[in-house]
């Protein structure tokens, strides 16, 4: 781990000492500033305040929000909602994992894509729905994944939006 990360982790460990039981907080501004709680995060963590490393990996799988590798440049949400679930949902995503070749909280190896799964995008109306960073994708087929996937590669985030 490098010194940068040392540091930043240092400063939000310093900045809960006061805190009764700040171990989820800490996760959560590890996270929100590095990107992930990686191994790494969790060890030295663990080993400079003590906390358990065992108990930090069973906060972090308990909690869907967190990732124990960087996302990628690219997130893809697939809805599992009701709407969407009824409207072909599950081929969606059975497509979109086999195409990337992840499930839902990986990383494709080339650092594009991220897949996640989530409730409700809230624009059921538009069922199935997928969204990639920002944009929309509704009544998605899954004949124009591939070409809905082309579109970012080689594309940054911010590029695209
Ligand atoms: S159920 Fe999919 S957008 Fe609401």
């Amino acid at each position: 781990m490098d010194t940068k990360d040392k540091f930043i982790i240092d400063t939000i460990l310093e900045k809960f000492t006061d805190m009764k039981d700040p171990t989820l907080m800490i996760l959560q501004n590890i996270q929100e500033i590095l990107g992930c709680v990686r191994e790494e995060y969790l060890t030295y963590v663990a080993e400079s305040n003590g906390y358990s490393l065992t108990e930090l990996y069973g906060i972090v799988s308990f909690y869907p929000q967190f990732r124990l590798s960087p996302p990628g440049k690219h997130t893809i949400k697939i809805c599992k909602g009701t709407a969407c679930h009824v409207r072909g949902g599950a081929a969606i995503q059975k497509n979109l994992q086999n195409l990337l070749g992840i499930k839902p909280g990986d990383t494709t190896e080339d650092g594009v894509f991220t897949l996640e799964s989530v409730r409700c995008l809230g624009c059921c109306g538009l069922s199935p729905v997928i969204m990639i960073d920002n944009e929309t994708y509704g009544r998605v087929k899954t004949s124009k994944l591939q070409e809905i996937l082309v579109k970012y590669k080689g594309v940054s985030a911010n590029e695209n939006q």
